[in-house]
């Protein structure tokens, strides 16, 4: 049976300085169900990281606020969660692996010390040597030989801290993995050894995931859904067959494959969405993408479209008016 772990409902999130208002996250709607992958793809200035940082209540003080909507992680309600619940929760229901996770890692503490410390704070009644057991476990588990525990971050490649800091969000094994961009800063080889690793540990520890990225491609390879989001809202959803066999698709979604260069086929040039994502301080009217659209319609200016299912299933969604019945 397919269980619900969290539940995001038309969440508004803003960022306020003393020069605008921005709108990072706007009436965004996601469920991702037990043991799932959720892919959140999208361009660069989104909202994703923002959504990350929303579920761990880490947006920056003062000036990141969410206006409304809930965030439910089982029968928690996350918005609500005062500081403390945040304290139990980070690191022990939910935990984040950092867009850049070079600088996640304290350079002055060992790799162990870092380890334990995440499960010292969680789990009170373990003993020192049940630590550094279920620390040489854990290092074991994402391929570290326990060997090398004493070492500082900086006496490992980048590949190496990357398993340290996949260890250090799995070891009190979170029933919610949030990823952002894990595998960015590394090169293709490692990036797929450590792609591997994530979906084999996130399997054997039943862990669901929200896996950041803006590559399809890594998206292929791990996801169960997909959710592409565009100036703070998701525009496309759906299973990974509906995103990527699918012949119904956001307009958006099609440039975002537009883009990607095609081995079988022969092709002179490839096919980007022109232009740049809407200022987020100044959002324009109707659909947010319809300045870059080549199938902008009268309609597209002034009236927001609806989110609606494209498919008998249920599986696949489409926020646009050319799914939509009054266009
Ligand atoms: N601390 C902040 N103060 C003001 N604006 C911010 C802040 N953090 C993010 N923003 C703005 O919020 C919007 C969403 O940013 P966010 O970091 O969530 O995007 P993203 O999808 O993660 O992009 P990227 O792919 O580049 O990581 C952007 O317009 C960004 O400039
Ligand atoms: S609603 Fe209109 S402008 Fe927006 S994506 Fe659809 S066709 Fe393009
Ligand atoms: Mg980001």
């Amino acid at each position: 049976m397919v269980e619900r772990l969290l539940e995001i409902k038309d969440l508004n999130v803003v960022y306020e300085t003393d020069e605008a208002v921005v709108h990072a996250v706007n009436n965004l709607n996601l469920v991702i169900n037990k043991g799932e992958t959720l892919g959140l793809v999208g361009e660069t200035g989104a909202g994703k990281t923002t959504t990350a940082l929303s579920i761990m209540r880490l947006l920056p003080d003062k000036t990141g606020i969410i206006k409304s909507g809930k965030i439910g992680l089982e029968n928690i309600n996350i918005t609500k969660a005062t500081k403390y619940d945040m304290r139990l929760l980070r690191g022990n229901v939910i935990s984040m692996i950092f867009q850049d996770p070079m600088t996640s890692l304290n350079p002055t503490l060992t790799v162990d010390y870092q380890i334990a410390e995440v499960l010292a704070l969680h789990k009170r009644d373990m003993k020192k040597a049940e630590l550094s057991k279920r620390v040489d476990e854990i290092l074991e588990m994402v391929g570290l030989p326990p060997s090398r525990k004493h070492e500082y971050p900086h006496q490992f490649s980048g590949g190496m801290k990357q398993r340290v800091v996949i260890a250090i969000a799995l070891a009190c094994e979170p029933k919610l993995l949030l990823a952002d961009e894990p595998t960015t800063a590394l090169d293709v080889t490692i990036q797929a050894q450590i792609l591997k690793l994530m979906k084999e540990l996130k399997e054997k520890l039943d862990t669901s995931m929200l896996l950041i990225t803006h590559d399809l491609g890594v998206v292929a390879g791990i996801c169960d859904k997909v959710a592409i989001m565009y100036a703070g809202q998701i525009i496309e959803q759906g299973m990974i067959e509906d995103i990527f066999e699918s012949k119904y698709h956001h307009p958006y979604t099609e440039g975002l494959f537009g883009a990607i260069p095609d081995l079988s086929k022969k092709t002179k040039r490839l096919n980007p969405v022109e232009g740049l994502m809407p200022d987020p301080t100044d959002l324009p009217t109707g659909c947010f993408f319809h300045v870059r659209c080549r199938k902008c319609m009268d309609i597209c200016k002034t009236k927001e479209p609806e989110i609606k299912w494209t498919n008998a299933d249920k599986t696949h969604l489409i926020k646009c008016h050319l799914f939509n019945d009054n266009k």
